[in-house]
């Protein structure tokens, strides 16, 4: 079980649905340059850092159909996440700022930006978050959390108070990594502003709150 408590967040059947179907998606949506890119970037990673392709389809439809036009990602790795949410808000009209504390992943990260044609739209910053975020000026409507897990909560309480009304937060690996969380997820559980649910679409589990007006 993901947490005890009554007012856990549920796991939807949406997600289930989620799960049955990503594996067989086309990757058609986007440009055969930037497919191929997105495979070229998953293909060198090792170490396994980047979200699952469903998970990244996922982040996509949340920022398009959202409306996003302010965006946080804490933790780029090598862009992966930020192309699926900067594809996204192609469609917004929106930006996002990403924020890459290893120095070598974030310039790999504003490369892989630039071959995506998003340079526009996604600016990667190099550095630590907690240090960056209160540089970024403006209230973010789209937030994407996923640095290392013992920091979720620290990254949360920075942030949250410039999520805007209405605004979405997310954040990975809240199933498979829960027990490296769980002050994390007794905050967004908690705090009466935000309304949480938890989506599945490759098993590690994402967070997906609104801060209600
Ligand atoms: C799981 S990876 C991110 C994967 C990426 N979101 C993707 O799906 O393509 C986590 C990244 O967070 C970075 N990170 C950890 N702590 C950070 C911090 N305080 N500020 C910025 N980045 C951080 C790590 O260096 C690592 O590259």
């Amino acid at each position: 079980m993901l947490i005890t408590a009554t007012r856990q967040p549920r796991i939807t059947s949406v997600a289930a649905l989620l799960i049955a179907v990503a594996g067989a998606l086309p990757l058609v949506a986007q440009s055969p340059d930037v497919n191929k890119l997105l495979r070229e970037i998953k293909a060198a990673d090792t170490d396994l850092l980047s979200v699952s392709e469903e998970d990244g389809r996922f982040l996509r439809v949340l920022a398009a159909s959202s409306g996003a036009k302010h965006a946080l990602e804490i933790g780029s790795a090598f862009g992966y996440s930020a192309i699926w949410i900067g594809l996204g808000l192609r469609e917004t009209g929106g930006r996002l700022t990403t924020i890459e504390y290893d120095p070598a992943r974030a310039k790999k990260a504003a490369d892989a930006v630039r071959r995506a044609g998003l340079a526009d739209i996604v600016t990667v910053i190099s550095g630590d978050g907690f240090e960056k975020i209160p540089k970024v000026s403006g209230e973010f409507d789209f937030v994407f959390l996923d640095a290392w897990k013992k920091d979720y909560k620290r990254f949360f309480d920075l942030v949250f108070p410039r999520l805007a009304p209405r605004g979405l937060f997310l954040a990975h690996n809240v199933v498979n990594k829960q027990a490296e969380m769980r002050d994390f997820l007794a905050a967004i559980n908690n705090n009466p502003a935000l309304f949480t649910t938890i989506v599945t679409p490759s098993g590690e589990g994402m967070s997906v709150s609104y801060k209600k007006k």
